[in-house]
């Protein structure tokens, strides 16, 4: 339903995004994964037809995003990552104005309206005006918008960045109903967890390229059965050493990271060959999507 193929956009001189190929099938929900400024928004935004890819091709229900824009974006729906809708007019009010420019109109309209309110829980606030809303809230009615048209495509970028609980398991369960029903659905993030949650399969970027893909077992199989230990206190180069047998992630003079099988296990005797009151704080991460970004780049995704 949506493919991307070698796609690469530059600013100037700079690649935000480079040779970006996968597809999301009918049915499927693909994640993006990636810190700020990995280049998520820009392969969203070339995908949408708001930016113009420097090189590669897009194509939405086989039809292509820059040869056939009107007939690949009927299928398309974008829930873009800054808010599009008009804080000085209510929910009923915005979700007229987008499904019309959807092409939607009367009794069919209103229905869809009724649909996606309650969708996204909103109904009890829909004659409210948006700028009364709360950030989730507002969040909620982007989401909305979106998907009035029943779009077969839709991207979904950082939809959840910034929104309290309620609000974020409303929009996850919408997603979920959505992929039910054969959505194909694009969803970027930088929430591990949302990320393991609800994607099919995902790519990992990082600098704009994607550094690791699959089904989140398959990632995370990527690491074998070992955990990643961080430690953190005063460390010298010397003590390398001390830790030879494991896979040694990142050494820095204030924290290490590196990866042991069954660390619970072991962390007693690791801890027991440095100096009594050199380290400070110990943590031991099970093999998960956020311990692969780190083994891939030695960074977190939140850094
Ligand atoms: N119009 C622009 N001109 C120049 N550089 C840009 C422009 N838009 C984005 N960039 C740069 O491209 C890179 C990727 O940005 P992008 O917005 O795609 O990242 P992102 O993964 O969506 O990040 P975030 O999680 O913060 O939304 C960043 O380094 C950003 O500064
Ligand atoms: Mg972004």
């Amino acid at each position: 339903m949506i493919k991307i193929q070698s796609l690469s956009k530059n600013y100037g001189d700079f690649t935000a995004a480079e040779d970006i190929s996968f597809e999301v099938q009918a049915g499927e929900i693909f994640g993006l994964l990636g810190p700020n400024g990995a280049g998520k928004s820009t392969t969203i935004n070339c995908i949408s037809g708001l930016l113009k890819p420097t090189v590669g091709e897009v194509f939405i229900n086989n039809h292509s995003v820059m040869g056939e824009p009107i007939q690949a974006k009927t299928s398309l729906g974008l829930v873009p990552q800054d808010l599009a809708i008009y804080e000085d007019l209510n929910a009923l009010e915005n979700l007229n104005f987008w499904g019309q420019a959807y092409g939607l109109s009367g009794a069919e309209l209103q229905q869809r309206i009724t649909e996606v309110l309650q969708q996204v829980g909103l109904e009890s606030r829909a004659k409210d005006l948006v700028s009364t809303y709360s950030g989730g809230m507002k969040r909620r009615l982007n989401f909305a918008c979106a998907i009035l048209h029943k779009p077969q495509a839709l991207l979904l970028d950082e939809p959840t960045v910034g929104v309290d609980p309620q609000s974020r398991e409303h929009l996850l369960n919408a997603v979920e109903a959505l992929k039910t029903q054969g959505t194909a659905v694009l969803y970027t993030t930088h929430y591990m967890e949302e990320a393991e949650r609800l994607c099919d399969r995902l790519a990992i970027v990082d600098h704009g390229k994607i550094i690791a893909q699959g089904t989140v077992d398959e990632l995370r199989s990527q690491l074998g059965e070992k955990d990643l230990i961080t430690l953190q206190g005063d460390f010298s180069l010397t003590d390398e050493a001390v830790i030879a047998e494991f896979e040694l992630i990142e050494w820095q003079d204030n924290s290490i990271r590196f990866m042991a099988e069954n660390a619970a296990a072991q962390l007693s005797d690791i801890l027991a060959r440095f100096e009594a009151d050199q380290v400070k704080q110990t943590a031991v991460q099970q093999a998960n999507l956020e311990s692969l970004f780190i083994k891939l780049t030695g960074r977190e995704l939140r850094d």
